[in-house]
């Protein structure tokens, strides 16, 4: 016998962004005027990205951009980052652009990359934080291109969580982030990429990754034609929060332990009388840890896959009233680069032991 899952349950499952914004069908649009409505309002309405869910406001508006500090707790100085329907909108938020920015977007946008530029002069000064420059990006989500375009403006939406936990990558992240604060949250299914956007400056002197994410150094050196160098750790006056010791944080203190040193770190922790929750890759020595009666999550072996998983895992095992979160490290290789900078950032409250604390080549 089949049965038909309720369509809240697919969505919830939808992994494709394109499927689940087809499956809303002509809702779709009901919502969309909806949330249009209350931007131009100065209200503030959470929409899927393929990164992770955002919480936006009109971009030009400063009580709106107000909104958006006080909800999510963040202090006034750290920039959000500004989408926009498309490209030809860059000249109306950024001045003196280079040929290479035109180059990027043309390659890149819609898609999971955001460009540092200098910003243009009508922008509300509360947007970049003080800052002569501005992050600007053109997110691929149907949904959010869909609000975008019927909106007309920019949106500034930083991710749609509390400053310094972790983002969301699906409505019901939100939902239960902010309940009764939000007006309006577009349900988009499970974000894609799964971690934020790739940050690319261009304001220095040859381009910088700020913050990795779902395109890769080597992809963007493709048009550069130079390897970007990673800054992992920003100079007194870029102020990015991604880049904060401790971020995108459970309240369960997590550490990050290499496969080899796994075992014997749960004997001892055990030892200690904690209670332990696993996130390993595929394959773990199974028998041993459940034997000790302790909760595993088996992560993908691929890194897009796993980066998909990520935040829904973590926030799943931050409700099981665990004592800590034990990580296998993943590979130290360019492909895994998002996922281990978000994993040591979750970890910097806790511990970080084996080889991982200490390469930071592909941050
Ligand atoms: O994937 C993403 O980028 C998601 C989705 C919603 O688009 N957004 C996101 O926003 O991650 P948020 O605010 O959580 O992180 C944006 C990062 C922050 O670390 C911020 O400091 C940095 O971008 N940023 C924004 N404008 C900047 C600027 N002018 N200079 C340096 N960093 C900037
Ligand atoms: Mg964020």
């Amino acid at each position: 016998m089949t049965v038909s899952p309720s369509s809240e349950d697919m969505t919830k499952d939808l992994q494709n962004a394109d499927e689940a914004a087809a499956l809303q069908g002509q809702n779709c649009s009901a919502h969309i005027n909806a949330a249009v409505r209350l931007l131009h309002a100065g209200q503030l309405v959470s929409f899927p990205t393929e990164t992770v869910y955002g919480l936006g406001g009109d971009a030009g508006n400063p009580a709106a951009i107000q909104r958006i500090f006080q909800l999510k707790g963040r202090p006034v100085n750290h920039p959000l980052i500004v989408h926009l329907a498309d490209a030809g909108h860059l000249n109306e938020w950024a001045r003196e652009i280079p040929p290479v920015a035109w180059k990027l977007a043309e390659r890149f946008w819609p898609g999971p990359l955001t460009l540092i530029l200098k910003k243009a002069a009508g922008v509300v000064p509360l947007v970049t934080g003080g800052q002569d420059t501005i992050g600007l990006r053109v997110p691929a989500h149907p949904l959010a291109l869909k609000l975008l375009r019927a909106f007309g403006g920019g949106l500034a939406a930083p991710s749609a969580n509390r400053f310094g936990c972790v983002s969301p990558t699906r409505a019901e992240h939100v939902r239960a982030e902010f309940a009764d604060h939000l007006a309006l949250v577009l349900d988009g299914g499970c974000c894609r990429v799964g971690v934020e956007s790739t940050i690319l400056s261009l304001v220095t002197e040859a381009p910088v990754i700020l913050r990795p994410g779902g395109i890769s150094a080597s992809q963007l050196a493709e048009v550069l034609g130079c390897r970007p160098r990673s800054q992992d750790n920003p100079s007194s006056d870029i102020r990015v929060p991604g880049l904060l010791t401790s971020h995108y944080a459970t309240l369960t203190p997590l550490e990050v332990v290499n496969r080899e040193r796994l075992w014997l770190r749960a004997k001892q922790l055990r030892a200690q009388g904690l209670r332990m929750a696993f996130m390993t890759l595929e394959n773990p020595p199974l028998e041993r840890y459940q034997a000790q009666r302790n909760h595993i999550i088996e992560m993908p072996n691929e890194p897009q896959a796993y980066a998909r998983a990520l935040y829904h895992t973590m926030r799943s095992l931050d409700r099981g009233g665990y004592d800590l979160l034990l990580v296998e490290a993943p590979p130290q290789t360019e492909a895994w680069s998002a996922v281990n900078n978000r994993l040591l950032r979750a970890a910097a409250t806790g511990t970080v032991t084996g080889d991982i604390a200490n390469d930071r080549e592909h941050l």
